[in-house]
């Protein structure tokens, strides 16, 4: 009986982070600041390029890894997993501008808020391309 209550929780903990298919936004609707990006620009340059040349990140490779999923598994995988020295030993806002950067790196647009360091809402967030139809609207406003 434990043993049944226990793989249902791990297997619920597994089924969560919510899939792609549920993101109402994406990485082209303009979702994070220039003085974001800045940051972690520099957080990169500081604790990223012993390892990583921001070229690694951006085209093609950064697209075939990232493009379809969300930035909330971007963000989770970099406080998880990096600095792979360290991980972990940033600040969730660290980690949220680092994944600006990146997202500017790859030619996303801006926009006028800064990425949110939750991962909920990073959630929420598909990596593309291609603006959502409200994001699209938006900017046609502008
Ligand atoms: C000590 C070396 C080292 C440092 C420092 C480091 N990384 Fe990594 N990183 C790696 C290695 C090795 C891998 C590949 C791990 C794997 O495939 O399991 C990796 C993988 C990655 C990936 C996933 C692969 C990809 O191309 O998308 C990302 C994103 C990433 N690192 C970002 C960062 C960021 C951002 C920082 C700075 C906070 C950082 N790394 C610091 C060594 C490092």
């Amino acid at each position: 009986m434990i043993r049944t209550i226990i793989l249902a929780v791990v297997l619920l903990a597994l089924s969560s982070p919510a899939p792609a298919q549920e993101a109402t936004r994406s990485t082209a609707d303009g979702v994070y600041t220039r003085q974001q990006a800045d940051a972690g620009r520099d957080l990169f340059a500081y604790a990223c390029q012993s390892c990583h040349a921001p070229t690694q990140h951006s085209g093609a490779p950064f697209q075939s890894k990232w493009f379809g999923r969300t930035l909330g598994e971007l963000f989770g995988y970099l406080r998880r997993e990096m600095p792979q020295t360290d991980p972990g030993t940033m600040s969730d806002e660290e980690y949220a501008a680092l994944t600006a950067y990146m997202m500017r790196i790859n030619g996303m647009p801006t926009g006028s808020v800064p990425l949110a360091a939750d991962s909920a809402a990073l959630h929420r967030i598909r990596i593309d391309s291609v603006p959502t139809t409200a994001g699209a609207q938006r900017s046609r406003r502008r």
